[in-house]
């Protein structure tokens, strides 16, 4: 059994009191890690951004709602856990300030200054024990292998689960794991929960037993 660190959901990078930056990701994927992560035995602890979806009960569950609220909550459970799946879509950019007051309308263009907000999976990736695993997702719209293996190196990932811009809020999807080697260890199609289901028995093969 593993006590795994599940991120889900998309953030939000408010701009000012009631606008903000964020993108369609539904948790679905998360919620299916969730189940299938319990039924096969694991514990689970979740943090998730702002969804809809009710998720399976897991062990602990932490609502954030900006990349770096995600990225602290992270930091503070990841070191009581074996591993990682990063699932979550969180926003690559925050505005460099956030207006106090509600932006008005003026009849000009309006220039918003963004910087980047922390890579979660990178930062955790760098810091992990030996004992530690951590898996990301690349969603690829063109040179997907190489790319999903060039990001598996630079966010320090065991393996990289890729998948297509159709996964975003859907029910079903298709995905390849790749491992730390740049081979595909497994390749599925179908509802998300097969998915999960196939996505942890890997992990189980290939990074817990590996632990034990
Ligand atoms: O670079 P890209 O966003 O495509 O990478 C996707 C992977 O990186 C996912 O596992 C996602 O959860 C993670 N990620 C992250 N922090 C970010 C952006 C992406 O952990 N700021």
């Amino acid at each position: 059994m593993a006590r795994i660190l599940i991120t889900t959901g998309p953030t939000r990078e408010y701009l000012d009191p009631v606008r903000f930056i964020s993108n369609a990701s539904s948790g679905k994927m998360g919620a299916a890690l969730i189940a299938a992560a319990q039924l096969r035995g694991h514990e689970t602890i979740v943090v998730s951004g702002p969804v809809r979806i009710e998720y399976p009960a897991a062990t602990k569950l932490i609502w954030v709602n900006t990349t770096d609220e995600m990225l602290q909550a992270c930091e503070q459970h990841f070191p009581d856990c074996d591993g990682l799946i990063g699932a979550a879509a969180p926003c690559d950019y925050r505005a460099s300030e956030i207006a106090n007051h509600k932006i008005r309308k003026t009849g000009e263009p309006l220039q918003l200054t963004l910087v980047e907000t922390p890579d979660i999976v990178a930062s955790l990736g760098k810091r992990k024990r030996r004992d530690q695993w951590t898996v990301g997702f690349a969603l690829e719209t063109e040179d997907a292998h190489f790319r999903a293996i060039t990001k598996l190196q630079q966010k320090s990932c065991d393996l990289v689960v890729l998948n297509g811009p159709q996964a975003i809020d859907a029910d079903e999807n298709s995905i390849q794991i790749i491992n730390a080697t740049g081979h595909i260890v497994a390749a599925h199609q179908g509802p998300k929960i097969d998915l999960a289901h196939q996505i942890i028995k890997v992990i189980e093969s290939q990074l817990i037993s590996a632990q034990l």
